[in-house]
């Protein structure tokens, strides 16, 4: 054995004062009592797994002013997060094996944590995926409009659900319809208007069109932040292959609570009402809801301090996400079971990875919680570069200490490992 952990463990749902035997970066036995030459005592911290998000930006290559694998997967880590997807909408897009290869080269020497990268599904890419296919951990699709959107319609949707280019790898979606958004589309000066421009509807319309789309595709499809209860009503008695995110933003976030004039709230999906946050929660608690995964999509302030209508819209959240989840547990507001479980498990199991959950096998990736220790938000604190936060001043539980595949990556809040220590993983689903 490598390295025994001891401390108090959430095993199966319970805090058990227990130790984790690794060996090879796995977990390899589970006891009561373990001896070892090399042994981590937590005893006053809980040890929880490491969050997933399967939804970033890290804007590597192309918008490096904004973000940079460094600075994010950095910023990631010290939010008690070892694995992330990185969506495709960097420049250039991801849409060929070249560009994938590229990109990997780039960012494999400046993370510090496992990455999985997706590409981008075109309406000029969508007949020749298959080699994509072997060397990508997933696939975006773009339904509509959106920052650096790479486009699909809705006849290819359905040719790419039913042909047979993706294969075992999942289809994540960004499910706002464009002919809808098209019909609805104005000059934006707040976010009342953005969410009129943007209305429910449309995320429902391409809901509906994806399901109509996967009737018979046994694809693994994850709808991305979703925002409504409308889009919500059409999920609910969705097929097991499908599954549904949500975002910091969107659960903590509604048009009464925000300074709806600034631009900093400007997002796609957008923010809505507090009826729509309200039944994100209740569903996230019911299970209709898998996953909260951030959508990290940072913007200088600079470029966010522009005219609201010319404003790009997205906000960063990865560092911050976890944190956040984990202070509502310490409030009695959310289940420590259930915040592992969207965080860690359901993202894990979505991109079929080794990962999430503390059982023989799995990779011991896990994280120190000192649950006395609950602080504020404040940007100046964080560690990805677009230096500010929507989330300035709620409350949050930071980990201490970070491990990766047995290896410490943070220890009493520094970071104790080079950039470039990481793993591209290998999703595996059936
Ligand atoms: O608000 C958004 N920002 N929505 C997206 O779909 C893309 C993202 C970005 O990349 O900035
Ligand atoms: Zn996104």
């Amino acid at each position: 054995m490598d390295l025994v952990i001891r401390g108090k463990v959430l095993i199966q749902g319970k805090i058990e004062e227990c130790c984790l035997g690794i060996k090879d970066g796995k977990i390899c036995v589970i006891k009561k009592i373990l001896s070892g030459d090399k042994v981590c005592s937590f005893s006053n911290k809980i040890i929880l797994p490491t969050g997933i998000d399967v939804h970033v930006h890290f804007r590597d290559p192309g918008n490096i002013h904004k973000e940079d694998f460094k600075t994010g997967s950095m910023s990631a880590a010290y939010g008690g997060i070892t694995c992330i997807c990185d969506m495709p909408n960097t420049i250039p897009p991801v849409t060929s094996m070249e560009l994938l290869e590229k990109k990997k080269k780039i960012v494999s020497k400046k993370s510090y944590i496992d990455f999985g990268l997706f590409a981008a599904i075109s309406n000029e890419n969508c007949s020749r995926l298959s080699e994509l296919n072997k060397h990508c951990q997933g696939f975006k699709i773009f339904l509509g409009e959106s920052t650096q959107a790479i486009k699909l319609n809705k006849d290819n949707l359905k040719f790419v659900l039913s042909s047979n280019e993706v294969i075992n790898k999942p289809i994540f979606f960004h499910a706002e319809d464009d002919t809808c958004l098209q019909k609805y589309k104005k000059l934006s000066s707040d976010c009342i208007d953005h969410v009129a421009s943007r209305p429910a509807i449309c995320e429902k319309t391409a809901i509906l069109n994806v399901l109509n789309a996967a009737l018979d595709s046994q694809q693994r499809i994850h709808i991305c932040h979703l925002s409504s209860l409308e889009g919500l009503n059409v999920l609910r008695n969705r097929p097991s292959n499908i599954s549904v995110g949500s975002t910091p933003h969107h659960l903590f976030f509604d048009v009464e609570n925000i300074n709806t004039k600034s631009s900093f709230f400007k997002v796609n999906p957008p923010i809505r009402s507090a009826i729509d946050r309200e039944s994100l929660w209740l569903a996230l608690k019911t299970g209709d809801i898998d996953i909260v995964e951030s959508d990290h999509a940072p913007h200088t302030i600079e470029e966010k301090e522009q005219n609201f209508d010319v404003a790009p819209s997205g906000m960063p959240g990865v560092e911050t996400m976890y944190p956040m989840l984990l202070a509502l547990v310490k409030k009695d507001k959310l289940d420590l079971q259930l915040a592992t479980s969207i965080m860690c498990k359901r993202p894990a199991e979505i991109i079929g990875v080794p990962k999430g959950n503390f059982s023989v096998g799995m990779d011991a990736d896990f994280i120190a919680v000192d649950f006395s220790k609950i602080s504020k938000i404040k940007a100046k604190s964080l560690h990805y570069k677009c230096e500010w936060t929507p989330f300035e001043g709620k409350e949050a539980l930071f980990p201490t200490d970070v491990f990766l595949r047995g290896e410490q990556i943070i220890k009493e809040k520094e970071i104790v490992v080079d950039m470039g220590f990481c793993k591209q993983i290998s999703s595996t689903i059936q």
